[in-house]
């Protein structure tokens, strides 16, 4: 595992997008894996100025999204989905087609998930997978206990996690929804490069336990300990309970 700690987010979100346009850039037909929350907030901005001022060019690349809500469609301004077009999508040259997030309002999520999984091998399978973590330790939305061969799947949200983002819901963290889409923990191992971005104070305590403590399903990012190609950027205060 490559750790790296940055004096402050802006460098890390900007080290995070520099290596994503690296490959970008170094691959012909690059396959990311992408994350949402305020983590990447900087990442899909750093993008999106070097697709306007150096011509970064998407039209090439194929992406996957972590996770979505279930219940929530595309056009709903909660959704990943808007997230993901209000943030990357509709400032880059990136092809409708090649866009990939679960629909968290199909009508049956267990097929959903299946051919999610489906669209991923016949891509021929993630090059670069983006990773956030949030306060119960998830990747994706993999809350504890997730077992480290788990796939894409319906998963019901810890009551932590729906306190983490209530933000987006009004602040009311009633009003998150109880379950999501999210690729599994098996699904993101099996990407070539693994980049797990943390920032702020408020995740030194889980990234400790990640990177530190015992490696297994009840912190389902310490599974990123396991992969041989794993980059962490952290900023000094998300660092800051490292040992
Ligand atoms: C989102 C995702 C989650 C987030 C995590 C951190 O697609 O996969 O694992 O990365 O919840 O969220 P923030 O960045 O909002 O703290």
């Amino acid at each position: 595992m490559r750790l790296l700690i940055m004096p402050d987010p802006h460098s890390a979100t900007r080290f995070a997008a520099n290596e994503i346009a690296s490959l970008m850039i170094e691959r012909p037909n690059p396959v990311l894996g992408l994350a949402t929350g305020r983590t990447m907030e900087g990442v899909y901005r750093d993008l999106c100025g070097m697709h306007r001022e150096e011509g970064l060019d998407f039209s090439t690349t194929t992406s996957f999204n972590l996770d979505e809500y279930v219940g929530l469609s595309a056009a709903d301004p909660c959704s990943y989905h808007h997230y993901m077009n209000a943030l990357l999508f509709s400032h880059v040259n990136s092809r409708p087609d090649a866009i990939h997030l679960p629909a968290g309002d199909a009508p049956d999520l267990d097929a959903e998930c299946i051919a999610y999984e489906e669209s991923i091998r016949a891509s021929g399978g993630i090059d670069l997978q983006l990773l956030g973590i949030g306060d119960t330790g998830h990747i994706g939305f993999n809350e504890p206990p997730s077992p480290f061969d788990s796939r894409t799947r319906c998963v019901t949200l810890n009551q932590k996690t729906r306190i983490q983002n209530a933000a987006m819901f009004g602040g009311n963290p009633d009003a998150v929804p109880t379950r999501a889409l999210t690729m599994g923990v098996g699904t993101i191992l099996e990407a070539r490069q693994l980049l797990l971005l943390a920032l702020g104070q408020s995740k030194a305590a889980i990234i400790a336990k990640a990177l530190e403590g015992p490696v297994g399903p009840q912190v389902s990012a310490s599974a990123i300990r396991l992969h041989t190609q794993c980059t962490v950027i952290l900023d000094e205060e998300s660092a800051s309970a490292l040992s």
